[in-house]
């Protein structure tokens, strides 16, 4: 295989953080010596009290422990405003950018301070305290970031739902974590587009069940749009009324290092969405030191992620990194085809944006939009690019480097999972070679390691399922209420590690190549989806006795969702039931998780044993039906042959 290697940039590497030399002196000391490593690199941050132990961690099943700077204290949002606001208080510190492009605001360190405080006030008066959960149903407003900050403050733990998810999805997890607290807005806007958020809120509180232990008290709704949305008086009030009633003053609490900062709830390939649980020192520490020496950040830089903070790469990446920098962050509300295919470059233009980090899907539909949207802006000051969420095809990688940073800005391929906090593998850009198309190296602290089915560890060029030997500081620390769930997920299947789930390659320079989930989990669009979710969507539909879903190689989404379905008995297959499951797992899951293709299956491929045979339905999804394997273990080998003849991928 051709693979091209790029070199570090001179011009990056006289000026980064760290050269090649410096990577691997300061990658063998993290091994080498992590607590001497971390117990230095966690002072980074500013500790109420400082902590004397740094690393007590344990993969050791059953009895998986992590925690990291255990004994100290902080707060997060003192450490992402205040010690900022003190020093560079007319400093910006957030950019935000709306959907429409007239809107914008400039927020300072100082302003940040005190709306922040504001926020944190009005969840104090209503009765918000330590260890409560808190659900976050909102655009990307500044409102968003202020709220995470404002829940840091008072030590209350956040829970952000993207806010694509649906009224059922919303519902789910805030029942699981009990949030008797929800934060929305009225409406949000998307690509000129409404989003009825408040209204979805209503609808989700109207299913949770009215024994639930925690019922919903209070929502507290910003406005955004003005939009006319209906207020139950006694749970409902509107932020700006709120925020208007209280001092822009709120004291930080002392958290311990160990304590919760959020919940994050992510899908896997077993049941309903997990809970992944972060604490406030580790995760901290890791956050603002990835960002740093991942993004080459210096002050003065303009720091674009473009995720939205419903996943984790707003959280770390858009909120905690950046601001625990000091840097100045932009947010935008919008999407990358409107008004038209040139918004990104037009926003880099605008607000002279010098770090630029999105995903490989918005790389691709806007490389299928072509060159001239992106030559119609200069992105002159663009220097860094990164790239995170699935893997990129060393096509749309070229594209990025070539068309969108004029073949000057080096690429950060960054690897890592909502599990880990931060960047695990990656490449620093005044350290690394590029080759398109691989996330290159780990991070300092990270320990990767191929293994094979039964766990034998592969060493050298080889390719093999992903794990990790060791723990650092912004790992996971447990699934929010089931301890046990993240033990089995995660170091049950090798024992002693941490498992990924994802597959990977390491060529003969060391260096990684994720090819994707190795598990039954999706991911499309950078979008991380069960399968069984879908499958549990479907079978609730009346007409639907059985559902089995996989994913499909797709241009731009990277990954499409390809559904057999087995109809009840008397149930007619037609183009009108298609759509209307569609329409149906839309309106269960949420749009991202829309079906792409669905094929009527008289009957699904199952041992005896009863156990769908998914590697058959991945392969005819596929259009590889030529390699099925054995099918003679199947209990009807002969619904193989139907399943083939009516395939929905032909190439
Ligand atoms: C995939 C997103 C290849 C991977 C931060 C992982 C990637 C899952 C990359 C986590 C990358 C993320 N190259 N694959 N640079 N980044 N992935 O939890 O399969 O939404 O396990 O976290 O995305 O998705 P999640």
């Amino acid at each position: 295989m051709y693979e091209p290697v790029i070199a570090v940039p001179p011009s990056f590497a006289a000026s980064a953080l760290v050269d090649e030399a410096g990577y691997r002196a300061m990658y063998e000391r993290s091994i080498a010596d992590p607590e001497g490593f971390w117990g230095e690199h966690g002072r980074r941050i500013d500790w109420i009290k400082p902590y004397t132990t740094v690393k007590n961690t344990s993969y050791g099943h059953p009895d998986v422990s992590i925690r990291w700077y255990e004994d100290g204290t902080l707060n997060v949002s003192a450490n992402c405003v205040d010690r900022h606001a003190a020093t560079r208080p007319d400093q910006v510190a957030i950019i935000w950018e709306g959907d429409d492009p007239g809107e914008q605001r400039l927020i300072t360190y100082r302003e940040l301070k005190d709306e922040v405080c504001r926020f944190a006030n009005v969840l104090k008066a209503h009765g918000v305290k330590r260890g409560d959960r808190v659900t976050l149903y909102l655009p990307m407003i500044p409102e968003a970031a202020f709220a995470m900050l404002a829940c840091a403050r008072i030590g209350a733990v956040h829970s952000v739902v993207f806010g694509g998810f649906s009224p059922d999805a919303l519902a789910g997890r805030i029942e699981d974590c009990a949030s008797t607290v929800v934060i929305t807005a009225d409406e949000g806007l998307r690509g000129g587009k409404r989003v009825p958020l408040k209204a979805n809120v209503d609808a989700a509180i109207s299913r949770i069940s009215e024994d639930h232990f925690a019922p919903v008290e209070t929502v507290i709704v910003v406005r955004r749009t003005g939009g006319n949305v209906a207020m139950t008086p006694g749970r409902d009030v509107w932020y700006d009324e709120e925020a208007a009633r209280v001092p822009a003053v709120c004291g930080p609490e002392e958290m311990n290092a160990e304590d919760p900062l959020f919940i994050l709830y992510t899908s896997g390939s077993t049941g309903k969405p997990k809970g992944v649980l972060h604490t406030s020192g580790g995760y901290l520490v890791y956050a603002s030191m990835t960002h740093q020496y991942v993004f080459d950040y210096k002050p003065g830089d303009i720091y674009w992620c473009t995720a939205d903070v419903g996943w984790v790469t707003g959280h770390s990446y858009i909120v905690y990194g950046p601001l625990a920098n000091g840097a100045t962050t932009l947010m935008f509300e919008g999407v990358p085809t409107w008004p038209t295919n040139a918004r990104l470059w037009q926003v880099v233009d605008k607000h002279k944006v010098t770090i630029f980090y999105t995903a490989p899907t918005a790389i691709r539909a806007l490389m299928g939009a072509g060159d001239e949207p992106v030559k119609s802006a200069s992105r002159a000051s663009l220097r860094l690019l990164g790239s995170v969420g699935e893997p990129i095809n060393p096509e749309a990688w070229l594209w990025y480097y070539h068309t969108v940073g004029d073949n000057r800005c080096p690429i950060v391929d960054t690897w890592w999972q909502t599990e880990t906090g931060g960047i695990l593998i990656t490449p620093l850009p005044g350290a690394t070679a590029l080759k398109p198309g691989s996330a290159t190296l780990p991070f300092f602290g990270v320990r990767p390691a191929l293994v094979d089915n039964e766990g034998n560890t592969l060493e050298g060029a080889a390719e093999g399922n992903l794990v990790l030997l060791d723990s650092w500081p912004g790992q996971m620390r447990t699934v929010f209420g089931d301890h046990q769930r993240f033990v089995e997920t995660y170091f049950s299947t090798y024992k002693g590690t941490y498992f990924t789930g994802d597959g990977c390659r390491r060529d003969a320079d060391g260096y990684y190549w994720i090819t994707g989930r190795v598990d039954d989990v999706l991911n499309v669009s950078g979008h991380r989806m069960g399968t069984a979710e879908i499958e549990s969507a479907l079978v609730a539909h009346p007409a639907v006795s059985e559902a089995a879903v996989v994913g499909y190689p797709h241009d731009i989404k990277g990954q499409g969702i390809y559904a057999y379905v087995t109809l009840m008995q008397g149930e007619q297959p037609t183009d009108d039931l298609r759509r209307a499951l569609v329409h149906w797992v839309r309106k269960e899951i949420g749009p991202i998780a829309t079906p792409d293709l669905i094929q009527f299956a008289p009957g699904l491929p199952k041992t005896r044993s009863g156990k769908i045979m998914r590697r058959i339905l991945r392969k005819i999804a596929e259009d590889h039906y030529e390699a099925l394997g054995d099918i003679s273990t199947l209990a009807d080998p002969s619904v193989v042959a139907d399943l083939i003849e009516n395939r929905m991928n032909r190439r």
